[in-house]
């Protein structure tokens, strides 16, 4: 680690309703990986905008390279060097991804953009780093893992000096996290001074070299990583210890009936052949690397997406197991099929509206038109599962754009959960979920599995499904690796499943 490059010191922020940041002290060296934990709404990527000159602080110094500085808006920030990666995806789908990278500060050939340059440039930033991504691709075309990548590239293109990663991993797999990480650590040895936020421990533990930890907008402390235990940390940040065992053997009745068989299915090209039953109360983890075809799997089920062929079985009132056709997510929902997406800005909440009419109201206007829900229930309802899932926000009227982005991914849960579907598919539902709320909600889905509720879990999370999981199915290049009970299952297998076709 080299000399301090950034210092924040007593900074405050208030929004309406909110002490968001709470005498914030915080630094980084030049040539370190800084890691930033706390709980969701813990005041993490408001302190990272304060900095970046996207919120204006009410009081506290910032001192960047020796000065102190404050920085107006994003484009002051970068053009100073510090450059940070969102939470959100911040991309234009309609752009392809040299112009997204590009994007107000095109290179000019004359009056007009020089679209060959700009895709050339793309490209050699991409050999850089060992991203395999097309430029002219639109942008839309991409899997949330990929364009969290092209985030990555367009931040580094910026003569980056601080560079702020926030949750860059929830999108990614294991695989990308390992290029990620490749990326990380030869920015540090060229003497970055690097900021991650992530809630995933273990990688805190691989590629930090300081931990400071935020609590409820306030300041807890910084601690060498290397010199900290995993406990330290979380108890650090909840104030307790939270356990994370895997599970042992599978909660599913052994005569527990089929409520969903899918036979023969075949969608584009990620969706090949996929067979497989859910069982009546069973939780049934879907494993594999990202592009392993699960999402399209649950899409296709799901009615978002069409089918080619094979035929869907769902079990009826009188416990008759039926084929039936769904060909859209409003045929789904009849059939008592609920779906939790992975990509809540764009299928999972309107941030525009609040926390209640997100969670009751209007909620499947991307799905279904005209879905109507008691109106006198409403506020209730959104209250229960803003207590039930810890939800922080201050009133149920709240926006949901001011929430923290794991708070979010809590009113998405809550939209499907007042559903009342009988199967639910959750596609990465703890994503940016920190660990204590991971827990409430691991125990939300085992409580509701235990009720009745069938379950099928994407999760590019190993913990997760070893942890969730009563059966697991792999998949690997749009088709069924692999179908393994909890009881037999290691992560060893798995992996060795995900990575190859044949059994
Ligand atoms: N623009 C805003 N208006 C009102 N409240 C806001 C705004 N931005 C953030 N907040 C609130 O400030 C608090 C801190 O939010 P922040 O996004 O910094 O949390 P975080 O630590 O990044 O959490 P997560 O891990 O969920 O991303 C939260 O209570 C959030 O709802
Ligand atoms: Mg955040």
């Amino acid at each position: 680690m080299g000399e301090v490059i950034l210092t924040m010191k007593d900074i405050d922020k208030s929004f309406p309703g909110v002490h968001a940041l709470d005498h914030v002290n915080f630094e980084v060296k030049r040539g370190e990986v800084h890691a930033l934990m706390g709980e969701n709404g813990a005041g993490k990527s408001t302190l990272m905008k304060v900095l970046t000159g996207i919120y204006q602080k009410d009081s506290g110094t910032i001192t960047y390279k020796g000065k102190e500085t404050e920085f107006h808006n994003t484009r002051e920030a970068q053009d100073a060097g510090v450059v940070i990666v969102h939470q959100e995806l911040n991309m234009i789908g309609d752009l392809t991804v040299a112009q997204n990278i590009f994007i107000g500060r095109e290179p000019k050939k004359g009056i007009r953009v020089d679209d060959k340059k700009m895709i050339e440039d793309s490209k050699k930033l991409f050999q850089d780093l060992n991203i395999e991504i097309d430029p002219r691709e639109k942008m839309s075309n991409l899997t949330v893992g990929k364009q969290q990548m092209c985030e990555i590239a367009k931040a580094i293109s910026h003569k980056a000096e601080v560079i702020i990663f926030d949750e860059p991993s929830a999108a990614l797999t294991e695989k990308e996290i390992a290029d990620l990480f490749e990326i990380i650590k030869d920015l540090r040895k060229k003497g970055l001074g690097i900021v991650y936020i992530s809630h995933r421990m273990d990688e805190i533990k691989v590629i930090t070299d300081r931990v400071t930890v935020m609590r409820d907008g306030g300041y807890v402390g910084t601690l060498i990583t290397a010199e900290s235990s995993k406990e330290d940390i979380i108890n650090m940040m909840v104030g307790r210890v939270i356990y994370e065992d895997p599970k042992e053997h599978s909660m599913v009745a052994p005569d527990a009936p089929v409520v969903l068989k899918v036979e023969h299915l075949n969608a584009g090209k990620m969706v090949q052949d996929v067979s497989f039953e859910l069982h009546k109360g069973e939780i049934l983890g879907f494993s594999g690397l990202m592009g392993a075809g699960r999402t399209e799997t649950a899409r296709a089920l799901f009615g978002a997406d069409p089918k080619q062929s094979g035929t869907i079985s769902i079990m009826d009132k009188s416990g008759q197991l039926r084929e039936v056709t769904i060909n859209s997510p409003q045929d789904a929902v009849k059939y008592g099929i609920g779906y939790l997406s992975e990509d809540r800005r764009r299928y999972g909440v309107v941030v525009q509206k609040s926390v209640t009419e997100n969670t009751t109201l209007a909620t499947m206007e991307e799905f279904c038109n005209g879905l109507f829900i008691n109106k006198s229930k409403e506020k209730k309802v959104t209250e229960k599962y803003v207590k039930e899932l810890a939800t922080k926000t201050p009133t149920t009227d709240q926006l949901v754009v001011n929430l923290s982005g794991g708070n979010q991914q809590k009113v998405v849960i809550a939209k499907w959960l007042t559903r009342d579907s009988e199967i639910l598919i959750f596609d990465e539902p703890t994503r940016g979920i920190d660990v204590g709320a991971k827990n409430e909600i691991y125990k939300l889905m085992s409580k509701l599995a235990a009720e009745g509720k069938s379950i099928i879990m994407i999760s590019s999370e190993m913990t997760e499904i070893l942890r969730m999981s009563d059966r697991i199915i792999i998949m690997c290049e749009g088709k069924v690796t692999g179908n393994i009970d909890i009881s037999e299952a290691t992560q060893e297998r798995i992996m060795d499943k995900a990575t190859r076709n044949i059994e």
